[in-house]
């Protein structure tokens, strides 16, 4: 049955789903990487595709899923929730972008987000008295650093930051996470992590450096992002399989 945000029917979604934060770049990445792609769901305009995975290599020929995740956490809480809990999905890969704060970090390279800290309440209130400690699927992260070593472009495994804002920074709060050896700032990770631990399911997320928030420098070009994420989606891919 359809879920208040997901039009899909049962068993349209593939047990893994790759999740970009835009819609747009889900049919796009539907497009390149699928064959036979067809839409399962479009409320809201989250557009949603199930296809085969037309590249050689793991998952050849296997079934695929892609879904836009929206931005934030909210809007990655609702749609995992839903994926995990109606839709039978096992695994989910967020394929994005991100903030560079680590100064290693360049527009361009790739993060796999092994944990993921925030500021938002929405993992604070999953365990009393806790703070609950939002980390990445062993099994999936092993499958896209291993990848990682055949890349051009640099691959950072290590923590990122889950903000509710994008516009709005507390003072002193970047120095701190740059001190605490945080690579990047996102907004989904953290909840994908929490909904995926709630379910007893795997996920983890592949970051693309978009921009660069302590070091000054250019931000990425329309045409970068796409070949980039070319990059991300690759690693996305081996760990959706792994
Ligand atoms: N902040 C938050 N999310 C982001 C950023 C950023 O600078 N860049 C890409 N996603």
């Amino acid at each position: 049955m359809p879920t208040p945000h997901i039009s899909a029917q049962p068993g349209d979604f593939a047990p893994a789903v790759l999740m970009p934060g835009d819609p747009k770049r889900a049919q796009r990445m539907a497009e390149a990487i699928l064959d036979d792609a067809h839409p399962v769901t479009d409320v809201r305009g989250a557009l949603g595709f199930t296809g085969r995975l037309a590249a050689p290599g793991p998952g050849q020929g296997q079934l695929l899923s892609i879904m836009g995740s929206g931005m934030g956490m909210a809007s990655m809480g609702i749609y995992a929730t839903e994926l995990f809990r109606f839709y039978g999905v096992e695994r989910i890969v967020r394929v994005g972008t991100a903030g560079g704060i680590s100064p290693k970090l360049e527009v361009g390279h790739l993060v796999v987000a092994v944990g993921a800290h925030t500021p938002s309440s929405m993992n604070e209130s999953r365990l009393p008295g806790v703070h609950f400690s939002a980390s990445a699927d062993l099994t999936m992260a092993a499958a896209a650093w291993a990848l990682a070593q055949t890349e051009s472009e640099p691959v950072w495994a290590g923590s990122v930051v889950s903000t509710d804002h994008f516009y709005f920074s507390v003072p002193g709060q970047l120095a701190a996470l740059e001190n605490h050896g945080v690579l990047a700032v996102e907004m989904e990770t953290a909840a994908l992590y929490g909904v995926a631990a709630e379910f007893d399911r795997a996920a983890l997320s592949v970051l693309t450096v978009s921009d660069h928030l302590t070091k000054s420098g250019r931000e990425m070009s329309a045409a970068e992002r796409e070949t980039h994420f070319q990059g991300a989606l690759r690693l996305a891919v081996a760990a959706a399989f792994a």
